[in-house]
């Protein structure tokens, strides 16, 4: 795992390898708290939310600090999500390394999340720009909620496509949305730029989300550096297997599948085949390019500039990582 494609985001490099020198920084000032969280933090990441926040930013006329305590905010916010998400469903690994609550015990990782959230939105506070605050703290209300409809909705093989994307809308898309957003309003755009933005970040949320799901279906543990076809294994129905459960050839073996009571490890392989040998991870795939056009229809709000043309590529790069 590495810091997200150097090649896509030459236009902030030099920001990206500052951010990367507060972020270390910053951690290491956490005292006893700052141990296992160094570790997730070198372990890297592919630091696309800061990514986003710097490139909407230089959209604008930043103040060079505020855009960095946004740009480590969101990333300690976001790593806190990673923490709590990984313990609720009892992932191992993250960024190729052992999760904190396995390395440290839960009620450790518990405190470090916690820790990370306010310390994320204290930073954000210390930009002193009410509506960023206002933003963040409306955000990790709504990716709670996101999570726990997820959790609430395990084992659903028949919920609707509007439910799987209000989950993904909350879970992930809002927080690339308000990336967005916060960017805008510290390079202080107008009112219309600004709603672009965010419209452009929720977009391309959702794509990143598409994209993470099909990954955990046809990728593998050493690529992305966390266990694939955990969410079959964790309950979580996702835009693969209910796009595949609409394909009348394959949908009675799936149920078939789901009738065992407790499912076995070969049950899940043989899932995972049925998915990747239908035509739902290329209608998935599909769907998540449909939201990086509707991303990138928001850029039409802005001139040409390096930054405008990286985040054009991000609608390219959210639908075909790899990682
Ligand atoms: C993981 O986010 C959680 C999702 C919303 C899919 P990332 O895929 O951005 O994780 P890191 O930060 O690169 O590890
Ligand atoms: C994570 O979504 C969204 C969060 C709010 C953390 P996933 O559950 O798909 O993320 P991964 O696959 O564990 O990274
Ligand atoms: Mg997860
Ligand atoms: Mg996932």
């Amino acid at each position: 795992m590495s810091v997200m494609v150097d090649e896509l985001l030459s236009a902030i490099g030099p920001d990206l390898v500052e951010f990367e020198r507060r972020l270390e920084e910053s951690v290491a000032a956490d005292g006893p708290l700052a141990d296992a969280m160094e570790h997730i933090v070198r372990a890297g990441g592919k630091r696309f939310r800061p990514a986003l926040v710097l490139l909407a930013a230089a959209l604008g006329t930043p103040d060079r600090d505020q855009a960095f305590n946004l740009a480590m905010g969101i990333e300690f916010i976001h790593t806190a999500t990673l923490v709590h998400d990984d313990l609720i469903d009892n992932a191992s690994t993250r960024r190729g390394i052992t999760t904190i609550h396995e390395t440290v015990g839960v009620n450790p990782a518990i405190i470090i999340g916690d820790y990370y959230f306010a310390k994320g939105a204290n930073l954000m506070a210390s930009i002193g720009e009410p509506s960023i605050d206002l933003a963040i703290s409306n955000t990790v209300m709504t990716i709670c909620l996101g999570e726990l409809l997820q959790l609430t909705s395990r084992r659903d093989y028949d919920q609707t496509l509007e439910e799987y994307h209000n989950k993904i809308a909350r879970k992930t898309a809002a927080l690339v949305e308000t990336c967005c957003y916060c960017g805008a309003v510290v390079a202080n755009l107008d009112a219309r730029r600004t709603e672009a933005l965010r419209q452009y970040g929720f977009y391309i949320g959702m794509a990143f989300q598409i994209a993470d799901d099909v990954l955990d279906y046809t990728s593998t543990a050493e690529e992305l550096g966390k266990p694939v076809g955990a969410d079959l294994r964790q309950g979580t129905v996702t835009l693969p297997l209910m796009l595949a459960l609409q394909e009348p050839l394959v949908a009675p073996a799936l149920r078939a599948l789901f009738a065992h009571e407790p499912m076995t490890d070969a049950d899940h392989e043989e899932v995972v085949r049925l998915v990747c040998g239908s035509s739902a991870i290329e209608q998935a795939d599909a769907q998540a390019r449909d939201f990086a056009v509707r991303a990138r229809a928001q850029l039409a709000a802005f001139d040409d500039s390096p930054s405008r043309d990286t985040l054009e590529r991000v609608c390219d790069y959210v639908v075909e990582r790899r990682t």
